[in-house]
């Protein structure tokens, strides 16, 4: 066992030792286990590099390198919820300023910013694709389409009172979201624990961080 995965929990050893099984070229691995070192570490953090490195045979920098070109791997700490608003041309179009606006009025924080008590980060992002179903906010990384100045606010408050431990899209999409980009054929059971994608192995509903 390599020695910087056994300081890792159980399930993110379990995790990374598949993950390096599944790439004969280590440094393919790098950005899947940089997501489960953001888990270990909260975030990208220099430790969380220098782990990932160490993992794959790489340098730091070229770790950073990969880090700092995808905006999804965070390498300050952000809150326990990491609202993004989609301000590219279709939902800015439908009104994404406004939703904005108002995700950072409920939150008190500008975009780049995390609230003082943890809760929250706020930050504009680039089309998550959604266009359809614009305008498009993504709590955790979990999808709403469709929403209103004022669906953003009661979703934020939402959020501040009942302070889920689990986010799951349909349930927002259902409490607060509008016109979708087409009708989600299934339901999506899984949800986001962390401000890290909730793709199967990294973050999601039932798993062991
Ligand atoms: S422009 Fe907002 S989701 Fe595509």
């Amino acid at each position: 066992m390599n020695q910087v995965i056994s300081q890792w929990s159980h399930a993110n050893q379990e995790r990374a030792g598949k993950i390096l099984d599944a790439y004969p070229e280590k440094r393919s691995a790098i950005m899947p286990l940089l997501y489960i070192a953001s888990l270990e570490h909260d975030f990208a953090s220099p430790d969380a590099m220098r782990e990932v490195a160490e993992l794959t045979g790489v340098t730091p920098a070229q770790v950073l390198s990969v880090a700092s070109f995808y905006t999804m791997f965070k390498r300050d700490g952000v809150g326990k919820y990491l609202v993004s608003v989609c301000t590219s041309i279709s939902c800015f179009l439908q009104g994404a300023d406004e939703v904005l606006e108002a995700v950072e009025e409920a939150t008190g924080i500008h975009h780049g910013e995390t609230s003082e008590d943890g809760r929250f980060s706020v930050e504009h992002v680039e089309c998550i694709g959604a266009c359809g179903g614009a305008p498009a906010v993504q709590v955790n990384y979990e999808l709403v389409e469709g929403l209103t100045p004022d669906k953003a606010r009661q979703l934020i408050e939402w959020l501040t009172d009942s302070q889920p431990e689990v986010v799951l899209t349909d349930e927002m999409q259902q409490l607060f979201g509008g016109q979708r980009s087409f009708d989600w054929g299934s339901s999506e059971p899984e949800g986001a624990i962390a401000p890290v994608p909730a793709f199967g192995p990294y973050g999601s509903v039932g798993e062991d961080r």
